[in-house]
């Protein structure tokens, strides 16, 4: 065995009421916060309020930033380092999906660490950015634990990966009722963001015993509350079990990495703005279908963790119902599964192909894909 690392996140609260700890838990780290928040949501059903309540009730003083678009943009990343340096902000709460977290991670390691988000594409801060308390209301990203923050360069169109154990918010507030107010679609893409950061996580090369664990209860959880969450928003079970679901989804990719469906799907986001979530959802069983072989005996887990029962089946079809088992969920979640639906064209594979076929996550997938193999990909779900 080799020596492995697993980087955890400081501490987690997780049930329902979590968020009124977010006054108790900034004020360990300062006394006036950022608020990072989308354009409306939060403000619509009473989350930014319920975050504002408990930093009063805590003597912490709060600014809200709320103009995070959907992949934030390094623009929006500025713009709020700015607003909290003339606040004199010291500690962040980031409150909504993946893009406000996103943003204030970048936010959160300009204010320490100083120059222009571009600065970090290529090498990760030297600091410890600014407090972050993360306050998810989906249940997808991982990103209120994990150590990497995804920023858009909109000039060049690049999704920008950046990363660093410093980016780690201090504090995660896990709240199932938050997450009650998401739409289906918007459960649906999120859901199938974490179960493709449960699935490449356990495929992954640099996967670990102790992520194995993660990886695995996570593709169980969702497996079992993903169809109930989007087709009752209302059953807080299922929204438990996605956002506990999620949670060891980000802890066993924020050490394992992700693969190959995050390599693909990163240039889709920056050059059609296909949500994240959707854009994984619809390359998960193709590239699957591409890496069962490379990983039969994974595969056949990802099965069984799935609820399928695999024990007549031989090595390479109980792997190959894993596949199967994915296809389905995606049917049952009302998602889009064509790139052309969203004005993707043959023309713009070859562009899309060279630009995944770059990524770092490639390194990860148990096949090494060339960029014609990557083509293939995604012209089977055109
Ligand atoms: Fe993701």
């Amino acid at each position: 065995m080799k020596e492995y690392m697993f980087q955890s996140p400081a501490r987690i609260h997780f049930g329902r009421g979590a968020v009124s700890k977010s006054g108790t838990e900034a004020a360990r780290f300062g006394k006036s916060a950022l608020v990072v928040t989308g354009k409306g949501s939060s403000a619509r059903t009473g989350s930014l309020d319920a975050v504002l309540a408990s930093l009063k009730a805590a003597g912490v003083a709060a600014t809200v930033y709320a103009q995070v678009e959907s992949d934030p943009s390094v623009n929006t990343v500025e713009a709020g380092a700015k607003l909290a340096r003339e606040n004199g902000c010291d500690v962040i709460v980031a409150l909504g999906g993946g893009s406000p977290l996103d943003a204030a991670k970048g936010i959160a390691m300009l204010l320490t660490n100083g120059g222009k988000v571009t600065d970090y594409e290529f090498k990760s801060p030297e600091k410890d950015g600014t407090p972050i308390i993360a306050v998810p209301t989906t249940a997808g990203t991982g990103s209120e634990i994990t150590r990497f923050t995804v920023l858009t360069d909109t000039d060049r169109k690049v999704k920008m990966l950046i990363q660093g154990a410093g980016l780690i918010p201090k504090v995660a507030l896990l709240d199932p009722e938050l997450t009650l107010s998401m739409p289906a679609h918007v459960t649906a893409g999120t859901g199938m963001d974490a179960l493709t950061h449960a699935i490449e996580a356990y495929i992954s090369k640099i996967a670990t015993p102790m992520t194995d664990v993660h990886a695995l209860e996570a593709i169980r959880l969702i497996g079992e509350n993903l169809i109930k969450a989007v087709h009752g928003p209302e059953n807080m079970q299922a929204r438990e079990g996605m956002l506990r679901g999620q949670m060891h989804a980000g802890l066993a990719f924020g050490n394992a990495s992700v693969a190959l469906v995050h390599a693909m799907s990163r240039p889709l986001g920056a050059l059609f703005g296909i949500p994240h979530g959707q854009a994984n959802a619809m390359l998960l069983p193709v590239v699957m279908d591409y890496n069962h072989s490379a990983a039969p005996e994974r595969f056949r887990d990802i099965a069984r963790a799935l609820g399928e029962n695999v024990d007549d089946l031989s090595l390479r079809d109980a792997a190959r119902t894993a596949v199967l088992s994915v296809e389905e969920l995606l049917e049952e979640t009302g998602l889009e599964n064509r790139l052309s639906a969203f004005g993707v064209k043959e023309s713009d594979i070859d562009r899309l192909a060279s630009d995944a076929a770059v990524n770092g996550s490639c390194n990860f997938n148990p096949r090494k894909p060339d960029k014609e193999e990557i083509a293939a990909l995604y012209a089977a779900v055109l």
